[in-house]
């Protein structure tokens, strides 16, 4: 059975077969076939209103209207209209978005001083292509699930160069996990840790987004693994992710158990809080140990962003191990990021890597629903109280939504 809808402009005739979409363009005498309907940036002021969509014409985003790294006085909730894609664009409707320590480090300006608010906040997202634009369609389709790793994913629909995203099989939260977390803590293990055997690795926040991660890397390579938390319940987490020394330091003192438990000291540090952290894992280093600079999250809410440290005595202690401290900063390291993503999908479709994803289903005022609350989950995670990756459920799942 055939259907023909004439589009309002009636340049272009759609025949629909089956599900199959066919048809000529009435300019170019091309003859096209589709899987699905294609929103086509040639009728890119009536897609709001194509036959069959649920698009809305408004939705909500988060701004950065003012630079602070107080994320609830730097970021404001707005109505706009939803964005049309451009040529190379998806347009994604967005099912989870991830909440990152770095969201007020973004808030505050301090990603790239030279961009003044407003603007939009969020580094990735996981939902639905509901459109894109005629070059996009050379690759995705209306239906398609993805995630991506872009700027501007804190909206319900969120518009996405076709080149920053990763085609998924599915929108689980747990896919989301990867796109950044994951993948900080596979490249920076691969290319900065020079993981060997039997070495000794301390991962700090080791429970949280990225923690999760370099533990288990850590200990697929063979290394015995030692994880930094704050409380009972993340412990027992590290536990069942192969963690052989969880270390809750609010119960036990973590420099005299490091002193005490490994006087060899420490080959590798994954190390995100800074400040006190990062001086009692550089004085616990193990000769030729490296020291992987991943963040310093005790300094971010602060005025500089920046935690102080015993600076004046690294070069004398790093000389004395022959040790060395390493930064590791995801964008640096893109070229890497094709096969990260792609070991770790295969590693969690083979049921050989835990995503843990924390949608606050504990927290006080309960999950994490709707963009309203990824206020409460930057929070949260400030708070120290996420085990796994902070995600927020943004909009319900969709009527044929494959979740
Ligand atoms: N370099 C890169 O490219 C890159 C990429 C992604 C993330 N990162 C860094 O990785 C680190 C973790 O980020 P994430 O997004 O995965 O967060 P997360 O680990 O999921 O959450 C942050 C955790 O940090 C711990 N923490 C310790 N001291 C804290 C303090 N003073 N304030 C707040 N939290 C504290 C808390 O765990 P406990 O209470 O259990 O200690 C908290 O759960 C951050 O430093 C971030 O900047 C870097």
């Amino acid at each position: 059975m055939s259907t023909s809808f004439l589009l309002r402009n009636g340049k272009r005739v759609f025949s629909v077969i089956g599900g199959v979409c066919r048809g000529t363009d009435a300019l170019s005498g091309v003859h096209f076939i589709a899987r699905r309907f294609i929103i086509d940036l040639s009728y890119s002021t009536h897609f709001m209103d194509f036959k069959g969509s649920s698009i809305p014409s408004s939705m909500k985003k988060l701004v950065v209207t003012k630079l602070s790294q107080n994320f609830r006085d730097a970021v404001a909730l707005q109505t706009v209209p939803v964005p049309t894609p451009g040529d190379g664009d998806l347009l994604v409707r967005n099912r989870f978005v991830g909440i990152n320590a770095s969201d007020i480090n973004y808030s505050a300006g301090r990603y790239d001083p030279t961009v003044k608010p407003p603007f939009d906040a969020g580094f990735e997202g996981i939902g639905e292509v509901v459109g894109l634009g005629l070059s996009a369609s050379a690759r995705y389709t209306v239906g398609d699930t993805v995630a991506y790793f872009a700027d501007g994913a804190f909206a319900e629909y969120t518009v996405i160069p076709m080149i920053k995203t990763v085609p998924v099989p599915a929108v689980k939260p747990e896919f989301l996990t990867l796109l950044l977390s994951g993948a900080t803590a596979y490249i920076a293990m691969k290319r900065l840790g020079d993981l060997v055997k039997g070495e000794t690795v301390l991962v700090t926040a080791a429970a949280g987004g990225t923690g999760q991660f370099a533990v288990q890397f850590a200990k697929q390579a063979g290394c015995h693994v030692v994880g930094t938390c704050s409380s009972n319940e993340k412990a027992g987490f590290l536990k069942t992710i192969g963690c052989d020394r969880p270390i809750n330091y609010t119960s036990e003192d973590l420099s005299a158990t490091l002193r005490k438990e490994y006087p060899q000291g420490l080959d590798v540090v994954y190390e995100s809080i800074g400040g006190r952290i990062f001086d009692m894992a550089v004085n616990n280093l193990a000769n030729k140990g490296r020291l992987i600079v991943i963040g310093f999250i005790s300094g971010y809410q602060t005025a500089s962003g920046v935690p102080t440290v015993k600076g004046g005595t690294l070069p004398v202690k790093l000389l004395q191990k022959s040790a060395s401290v390493r930064g590791f900063f995801l964008p640096h390291f893109l070229a890497d990021y094709k096969e990260a993503m792609g070991s770790m999908m295969q590693m969690f479709a083979k049921g050989k890597l835990v995503c843990e994803v924390d949608c606050g289903d504990m927290a006080p005022e309960g999950r994490f629903v709707g963009l309203e609350s990824v206020f409460r989950a930057v929070d949260y995670m400030y708070a120290g109280k996420n085990v796994g990756k902070v995600v927020v459920e943004v909009t319900p799942p969709s009527l044929d939504s494959k979740l």
